[in-house]
């Protein structure tokens, strides 16, 4: 079979380092793809949420089956297109994926079906937010009802902070119509964990939990990132916990999905927050996340593309799906600056010496040595007996690469 994925991070280098490994598998091609995903699947020059150009690129390539990982491109129904064309794909149609790409969707969902979540309240009209935030005080929680590059959340100390996230977010509307409705939720309290599964529409099927690092610097300081580096699984998701969260988020998810008429294929990220009164959904993403993705599938012992199919064709249940035990450490290398502005088009030194797997994200190719093209550059992951000794490989494993104002958080994975 030959596979289109749709994407070009670290993710999806992840995504096609397993499915490369595949025997149901010949070929894989990519579009964008990377430096490092060019040298395992021939990458053409199709952006992401170019949903036209990715349906051509299918055709015209004969691809027996598509993966879309990224968020853009669900939400605006590449797997609707490319099914119409008879071609099938891996992910949520545009009506699915709107449980990430509308919170406005997904909190009614959750409230009309008793999932726990964040109180909250959505308003159209900037004037009624603000007087809403004034009436209620401090901390709370402003978020764009769309997608915003992951930075359409503002946590807010003090009303005058609530009210200039609302004046941003629907009057100077930096996110676009992502904004034009927004969300305010009360602020909870907890240890975050990520629990990604796989579904067919009918059965869910776990992956091991993961924690990522959002915030730019060290001890959680700094703007918020695409993530600078994740772990899995998390301590703090203990076997009754987990069973908590099957029992009241997961299937619950699930069954008010399909309550609505709505089938959802491919992963279900759920962004949980452990608070003292239970386990509670922050978010909703309709993929796999990033850099989440490369501490988990290092794991997978398992066939992903027989995974994917299933997912596809249904029959996840019937599926034993393996991980290896160890837990593993993610360390993101972000180009200086990041996520601010930063320069690209330095050459990366060291690479052959690290050991561990490592996941280009913001690479190209020139003159046969990889440069710096984005603002994540690498991911670099180590499996080991404990999280302490995935910790200390993967940051060993960090040591040999260099690149002009790398920069890194040294405590990924750290406190436990
Ligand atoms: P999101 O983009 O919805 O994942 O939010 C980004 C981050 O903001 C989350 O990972 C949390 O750390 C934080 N966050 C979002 N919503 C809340 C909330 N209601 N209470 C506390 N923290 C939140
Ligand atoms: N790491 C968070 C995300 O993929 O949304």
């Amino acid at each position: 079979m030959k596979v289109l994925v749709v994407g070009g991070g670290g993710r999806e280098h992840a995504i096609i380092k397993e499915l490369v490994k595949s025997d149901k598998v010949d070929t894989v091609i990519c579009a964008p793809g990377n430096g490092g995903i060019a040298d395992i699947a021939e990458c053409f020059d199709v952006k992401a949420a170019d949903i036209d150009g990715q349906c051509r690129l299918a055709v015209e390539q004969k691809a027996d089956y598509v993966v879309v990982a990224p968020d853009d491109p669900l939400a605006l129904g590449l797997v609707d297109r490319l099914e119409a064309l008879g071609i099938p794909a891996f992910g949520p149609r545009a009506n699915a994926a709107a449980l990430e790409a509308s919170k406005v969707f997904s909190k009614s969902l959750m409230k009309r079906y008793n999932i726990p979540t964040a109180r909250y309240e959505v308003f159209s009209e900037p004037d009624e937010a603000i007087g809403y935030i004034r009436r209620t005080g401090a901390p709370l929680v402003v978020k764009a009802d769309g997608l915003a590059l992951g930075k359409g959340v503002y946590m807010c100390r003090t009303a005058e902070e609530g009210e200039d996230a609302v004046i941003s977010l629907m009057k100077d509307a930096v996110f676009g119509a992502s904004g034009r409705s927004v969300v305010i939720e009360e602020w909870l309290e907890g240890p975050e964990v990520t629990v990604l599964c796989f579904s067919d529409g009918d059965t869910l099927a776990e992956m091991p939990s993961s924690q990522d690092h959002k915030r730019a610097y060290d001890g959680d300081e700094g703007p918020n990132t695409g993530g600078m580096g994740a772990f899995s699984p998390s301590p703090h998701y203990t076997g009754e916990i987990a069973a908590r969260c099957k029992r009241e988020i997961f299937t619950p998810t699930l069954n008010a999905l399909k309550s609505e008429g709505i089938e959802y294929k491919g992963v279900i990220y759920f962004g949980l927050m452990l608070t003292k009164d239970g386990p509670k959904v922050i978010e909703y993403n309709a993929r796999f996340g990033d850099p989440e993705t490369q501490c988990i599938l290092p794991r997978l012992k398992s066939d992903l593309f027989e995974i994917f199919l299933a997912t596809t064709y249904g029959g996840l249940d019937k599926l034993k799906i393996e991980w290896d035990g160890r837990p593993a450490c993610c360390i993101v290398l972000a180009s200086g600056g990041y996520p601010g502005k930063y320069s690209t088009g330095y050459v990366i030194e060291g690479l052959e010496e690290s050991g561990g797997s490592v996941y280009h994200a913001g690479t190209k190719k020139e003159d046969g040595r990889y440069v710096t093209s984005g603002g994540r550059v690498l991911g670099i992951t180590a499996l080991g007996d404990g999280l302490k000794a995935a910790r200390d490989l993967a940051y060993s494993y960090v040591k040999p690469i260099s690149f002009k104002d790398m920069h890194y958080r040294r405590d990924i994975g750290k406190g436990f």
